[in-house]
Parts: C-alpha cells; structure tokens; sequence
C-alpha cells in the first residue's frame, strides 16, 4: 500500500510528536466526521473542576493511534510481526476511529438516552460519509473490519485487545492525557516500558513477565485518577446539572413545549429518532449555543437550570450512605410541597454506574484481563501474581451522595428536618 511522499508530524503535549505514513490515515484524519471530534471535549463536565480539562476527543484519538503505531512497529522489530499491510492498516484505522460515534458530553448523553458511543462509531463507519468512502477505498468489505474491531466482533484478537483489553492504547492514552491536562502529578507511568513488554499471541496481547512492575504503576496511575479525577463530586455535580437539563428539555418537548429556541438535530434527540447525519451535527458548541439560548425560556425550569450550567452554579452535595429509600422518599415528598421540581433539583447518585473502573481479573464487560507471559509460555492473570494488583482489584463503587441546589437550605417552605438532612456531614459548595 502506497505511502505519503512525505510524512506528517502533529505536534502532541502527551507523546512529542504524532507521525503519520499512510494516505488513508491522512484522510480519515481530514474527514468531517473526525474533524467534529475537535469540539467534543475529552473529559466531559471535568472542565468545571479542572479547569484544564479542555483536551478534545481529538487529541485523545491521535494518542490512540499513535500508540498503537508504536506498538505494532515494536512487533515488527522484535520479530512479532508477520501483519500484512491491510491487517496494519485495519489496527491504525481501528484505533483513529474508536471514539469518533461520541456525543457531546457523552456519559451524560448515554445514560438519558441509553445507546453506547462504540454503536454510533460503528454507524458512522458504516453509514453514507466521509469515512465510510476512505475506508471503502482500501478493500471491497474493510469498513465492516474496522467497525468489527472497534465493536470487539472481530475474529483477529490482537486487533481488539490493542483498543479494547485492560491494557490497551485507548486506557493508556486517556491516563496520560487526563493526567497531563488537569495538571496532577499522579497518573503518569512509563508507557515506552509497558509498549517493550507487550506480545502479541494467537488470542491476544500480553505483557511479558518482566513487565509486570511497570502494569502495577499504570494501574496504580487508573486508581488514583479514577478517584481523584473521574469520580470527583464537582464533576458529578456538572454532569447531574447537565442530565436534569436535557431531561426537562426532553419532557417539555414530549408534552409538545413550543421552544423559543430549537435545531433540527436537537430535536431529534429529544424525539429519541436521531439518524446518523443529525448525530453528527451534535456536538458540544451547538449544545452549549443551545442552552445559552435556553436561558430565555418561559419554561423557569430549563431556563435556571442552563443557567446554573454555564454560570457554574452547580449543586451542592451531601453523603448518602445512611439515608434510607424511604427518607429519600419523604425528601422528594416535602420538595413537592415546599414547590420543587424534585425530578429536575434532587438526585441520589451512585457513581458506580461510570464506564471506570480500576481493573477486573475477570472478564466482565468484554474487557481481557491481563495477562503474564512466563519464560516458558506459560500466562498468569496479573492478579495472582501481583500483591498491589489484587488489592485494587474489582474497586468500582464511588461514594454515593445526595445532590441539591443551595437554595433549598435557606427555603423556610422545606421542613426542618429536610433541611437537617441536606446540610449534615460534610456538606460542601458545587
Ligand atoms: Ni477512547
């Protein structure tokens, strides 16, 4: 397969530089569908917190790329290799793309409107675009590959553990960049070490046996960032914000609200009918152009809340490990009397439904575990070898807590009780 005459750098904070050989890698990299990735943010509502976490799905997927280029070229030099031209090329093209099906403000996209990002990415491979033509001029059939490998449906197991296993680019390249981009000093581990030891076998990659140390630090780095970073409350805050906006929107349009102000696109999400060019159109400037709109609304609800949204003036949050169903319950109940809208100002939260966790030994969720190569071929899943390893190992529940404006403390409307019960423990500011 033809190569660029002359190669392409992108200048990159996390990996230095980004090379690029191959024209089609190019092209899908010029695509509209990829270039849409530029205003989609990486981290979500983590911006609010972090106030660098600015990085785009863009960046992320370069990294993704980049490091899979490195490690195939890695096989190749070691003598691993043996991949045809295609085989490579349908690696890279997986890698590129396996974020491109993302919404804009994707978790909190997902959870309302149920449908996983890797469904759209392989939609859009697939679909009449961009990607679909480049992807088509390589071979009769190679878009259903890439889609394959980024759905996990692919028969070649090393092209989806490279992007879908425990240890894979895309985990590596988010640490690295999150870390990176929120400015903390954890999170970083030695990824020119971890690409050595990578091998690929007939049922996917392992890490051979004297890598071990190094996956301990990278999965070290996933457990300090899943709680320093992905769980923060404030971030929770700004994504509940969020959910409970697009949630009223969703219910004033199906009780057929006339909106001030509304798009085609929009409009079909909240229709729960969004096609594939409409979906494309979606990402988080015409999200935000939307809510700033908003803020005009008759509706008080939706407008107040997008305010709280841009302004910042998100909930304030209080444990919830000891209030029962039915306190929760009486809560909602004195909302409703003291005049609030429970369903879009009080949320009980459970984190544990975030697509993070630190590291599973078994195979849950289609996600390989990790696996040592000994000296004689033999593997071990790194749990039962490594003592740090099995004591982070299966953490995946956050704390959970109870999210409310501010305002409600000082509504004399809300019973005292209600109101003890906000403002126990640790009650802080969004
Ligand atoms: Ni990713």
């Amino acid at each position: 397969m033809a190569r660029l005459q002359e190669e392409k750098v992108f200048k990159d904070p996390v990996h230095r530089y980004i090379y690029v050989q191959d024209p089609v890698i190019w092209d899908l990299i010029n695509s509209s569908e990829f270039q849409r990735l530029r205003r989609i943010r990486q981290l979500g509502t983590s911006y609010l917190t972090f106030h660098g976490a600015e990085h785009s799905r863009f960046s992320h997927s370069l990294g993704v790329y980049e490091i899979v280029r490195r490690i195939l070229s890695q096989f190749e030099r070691s003598g691993y290799g043996g991949y045809s031209e295609e085989e490579r090329l349908l690696c890279l093209a997986a890698a590129l793309l396996h974020d491109v099906g993302h919404a804009p403000f994707s978790h909190s996209m997902e959870r309302i409107f149920g449908e996983r990002h890797e469904a759209w990415s392989c939609r859009i491979i697939l679909g009449d675009t961009e990607i679909h033509r480049i992807l088509s001029g390589v071979s009769e059939g190679f878009p259903e590959q890439v889609a394959g490998v980024i759905c996990k449906t692919h028969p070649n197991p090393v092209a989806v553990s490279l992007i879908a296993s425990q240890l894979d680019a895309d985990r590596m390249d988010y640490l690295l960049r999150d870390a990176y981009c929120t400015g903390v000093n954890y999170g970083t581990f030695d990824l020119d070490r971890i690409l050595r030891v990578l091998r690929p076998l007939k049922t996917g990659v392992v890490v051979k046996e004297s890598g071990m140390h190094a996956v301990e630090d990278y999965l070290m780095s996933r457990y300090q960032m899943y709680w320093q970073i992905y769980f923060h409350p404030v971030t929770r805050s700004a994504e509940i914000v969020l959910t409970k906006i697009l949630n009223r929107a969703k219910s004033l349009y199906e009780d057929g609200y006339a909106f001030g102000f509304m798009v085609p696109a929009i409009e079909r999400l909240l229709e729960g009918n969004l096609k594939v060019p409409d979906y494309l159109k979606l990402d988080e400037a015409l999200m935000q152009a939307a809510f700033s709109q908003w803020l005009e609304e008759k509706d008080p609800i939706l407008s107040d809340l997008c305010e709280r949204f841009l302004n910042r003036r998100l909930f304030r949050y209080v444990p919830a490990e000891d209030v029962s169903g039915a306190q929760f319950e009486q809560l909602r109940d004195d909302l409703v009397a003291a005049g609030w809208d429970p369903d879009s100002y009080l949320e009980i939260d459970f984190p544990s439904d975030l697509p993070y966790d630190v590291y599973r030994p078994g195979e849950e969720d289609e996600k390989r575990p990790i696996l040592l190569l000994g000296p004689d071929g033999e593997l071990e899943e790194i749990s039962r070898r490594s003592e740090i390893v099995r004591s982070i190992s299966g953490i995946h529940s956050g704390k959970n807590q109870i999210y409310y404006p501010a305002e409600l403390l000082e509504d004399e409307r809300l019973p005292e009780s209600a109101r003890r019960l906000l403002s126990r423990g640790t009650s802080r500011k969004g």
